[in-house]
């Protein structure tokens, strides 16, 4: 796993930042909103509770180089309204998967594609990765999109991978070589 130290990466609009307790009310907003975990197997967030463990558990990562979840803040005003992740690292295949999640009110501009390709470019260039996979609900077609936007390729197809609340869920994976990365 790699050794983690804290960073901001900065796009136009946005800055990406390490997560931390002040964090905890805006995390909330993003999980527990019913569109945004649609497709989540956890289903949505009902306590604040889960947005302190899950924080603990991101700063945990941090410190063991398990995970690097990003917050996603607006650069003009600092507003937390997402969060955008490098998790499951495979180190000598060099190699992990991507997740995001976007409050719904901002949904639409463009942001979390802004967010990830400067999180890409941090994983291929930082990091040293060479490959990073991407697990998508077939029915989550802004996500697909994204993906497909940054060059993503779609490389296999799981049926019933997931229960989703309460139903089985297809996965759509999607991978990234370095060597494909226009970044
Ligand atoms: C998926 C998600 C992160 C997208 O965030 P976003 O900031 O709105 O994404 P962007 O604006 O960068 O790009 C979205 C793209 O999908 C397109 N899109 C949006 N809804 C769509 C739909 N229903 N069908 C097809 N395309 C759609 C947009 O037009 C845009 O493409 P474009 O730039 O070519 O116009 C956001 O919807 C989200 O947080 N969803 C809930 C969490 C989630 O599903 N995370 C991913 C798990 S794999």
């Amino acid at each position: 796993m790699p050794t983690l130290s804290p960073i901001e990466l900065c796009t136009p609009r946005l800055k990406l930042r390490w997560m931390d307790e002040r964090d905890v009310d805006a995390h909330y907003a993003v999980f527990s909103d019913p569109d945004v975990a649609r497709y989540w197997s956890s289903g949505p967030w009902t306590s604040l509770d889960q947005s302190r463990d899950h924080i603990a558990a991101t700063q945990a990562a941090y410190a063991d180089g398990s995970g690097l979840r990003l917050g996603i803040a607006l650069a003009g005003t600092g507003e937390l309204i997402g969060n955008a992740s490098l998790h499951r690292f495979v180190d000598g295949s060099r190699r992990c998967e991507l997740g995001y999640a976007l409050a719904r009110a901002h949904w639409g501009a463009g942001y979390v594609s802004e967010a990830l390709r400067a999180l890409l470019n941090h994983g291929f260039a930082a990091l040293d990765l060479n490959r990073i996979e991407a697990d998508v609900d077939p029915r989550n077609a802004a996500s697909a999109r994204v993906l497909e936007k940054l060059g993503f390729r779609k490389e296999g197809f799981m049926p019933e991978r997931w229960i989703v609340q309460g139903e089985p869920a297809d996965t759509v994976y999607y991978g990234l070589l370095r060597r494909h990365w226009n970044g």
